[in-house]
């Protein structure tokens, strides 16, 4: 602007200065152009980031900038095992988190990884099971579980999704409330999402990172969810348990950390009720002198055990004794498909939660948001914490890519 003054002040002079005036003017006129365009393509720039800009050419760069696969330095060791089709892909932190009994505040030593790789690409067979593919982990590091204190094994679906970090904060946050917990994250995907690693570096819950990967023929309206992950999460076990209790924890119920506690000393199998499912409100098994004689459920189809998937626990060497069964996929009996493999009298199972008069998990759903749009290439992004923000948050892919 100060340039463009004083070339104004000096248009005003030379207008009396014969041929050098007029190469002045020139000068000028050539400037003043000069500075106009600078100025259109400065409000243009603020113009983009103010404005939400739709879907356009620019995605193609933008995906391709941001792979939802893991890139180098996010940690996952290659060194690992590889059985069959199935590749096993492990990180070990060489400091766990302490885990006292009785102590809900762990150490935070961060997780450093011992050697940084790309991440392997899975070939996606349509018609492989479930598989682990990729784990990485926290270990419980000096908490040794003792009898008085099971570990607590919590297997937890997640799969990409804008809301999918927000879930597992929060329920990272009960679970920090828990002493000898291990938490498997299982996902849905066919490559670690990134968000979900930088996320894990941070969590102080000792977990395992795992992939459990849903072939393309249970995806889509009315198939079964979770259950690729599920078995993931069993096949770790079978593998790394030898005792403990086994926990399914949808990444988007609420859990109140006194359940933990409550099913930490499972036997065998235990269950409790779980609110929100169904128009009843509740689900939750009739308990009348100490003893399940029924259940109350919304939708019971016929099923033995009509529960919810957040309402029953299992002890691992029972599971183990039972031959490890796999969660079926069959949507809407996932449940009742396990619990029967399981072998399971009635009479054995252990109600909680004082007898079922207690609501501690809730089949909560979160409103689904749209991914965000794409957030513009230019230095007011590059050059501020917009940038940092830019990798946290999950963006509309053109169409075609998922
Ligand atoms: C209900 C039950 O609570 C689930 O345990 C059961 O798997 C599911 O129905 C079913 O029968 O299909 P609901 O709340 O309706 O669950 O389903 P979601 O919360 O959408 O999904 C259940 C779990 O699977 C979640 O932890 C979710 O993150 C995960 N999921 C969902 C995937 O891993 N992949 C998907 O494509 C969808
Ligand atoms: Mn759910």
């Amino acid at each position: 602007m100060w340039r463009t003054w004083r070339a104004l002040q000096r248009t005003e002079y030379i207008k009396c200065c014969g041929l050098s005036g007029m190469v002045a003017l020139f000068r000028t006129v050539v400037g003043v152009s000069l500075v106009g365009g600078l100025l259109v393509v400065l409000l243009w720039t603020e113009h983009q980031v103010d404005v939400k800009t739709p879907a356009h050419i620019h995605f193609q760069a933008h995906a391709r900038a941001i792979p939802e696969a893991a890139a180098p330095g996010t940690a996952l060791d290659k060194a690992a095992s590889q059985a069959g089709t199935r590749k096993s892909v492990q990180l070990q932190s060489p400091r766990g988190a302490s885990n006292t009994p009785g102590d809900p505040h762990h150490n935070t030593t961060p997780l450093t990884p011992t050697t940084h790789a790309q991440a392997p690409a899975p070939a996606h067979n349509p018609q492989a099971p479930a598989q682990v593919v990729v784990k990485r982990e926290r270990t419980g590091g000096s908490a040794a579980p003792t009898p008085a204190t099971p570990t607590i094994y919590v297997i937890t679906p997640t799969y990409r999704r804008p809301e999918q970090v927000a879930e597992l904060t929060r329920l990272a946050q009960t679970l920090m409330l828990v002493p000898s917990l291990h938490w498997l994250v299982v996902e849905d995907a066919v490559a670690p999402t990134r968000r979900v690693l930088a996320f894990l570096d941070t969590c102080t819950v000792p977990h395992t990172y795992l992939l459990g990967t849903a072939s393309r023929r249970y995806k889509g309206a009315n198939k079964p969810r979770g259950v690729s992950n599920r078995n993931a999460g069993l096949k770790w076990l079978k593998v790394h348990a030898k005792e403990g209790v086994i926990y399914f924890a949808d990444d988007d119920n609420t859990y109140d950390y006194r359940i933990f506690h409550e099913i930490r000393h499972t036997r065998q199998v235990s269950m409790f009720p779980v609110g929100l499912v169904t128009r009843l409100g509740v689900s939750s098994p009739i308990v009348s002198n100490g003893k399940l004689v029924g259940f109350y459920d919304g939708w019971v189809a016929g099923r033995k055990f009509p529960i919810d998937m957040a309402g029953f626990a299992v002890n691992v060497q029972f599971y183990l004794q039972r031959n490890a069964p796999m969660m079926p996929y069959n949507v809407g009996f996932e449940e009742d498909g396990f619990l029967k493999a399981l072998k399971i009298n009635p009479e054995d199972i252990e109600p909680l939660a004082d007898n079922c008069t207690k609501i501690l998990v809730w089949h909560t759903r979160t409103v689904k948001s749209l991914p965000a749009l794409k957030m513009p290439d230019n230095d007011r992004v590059s050059k501020t914490n917009l940038h940092h923000l830019k990798s946290q948050i999950v963006f509309q892919l053109p169409h075609g890519i998922s």
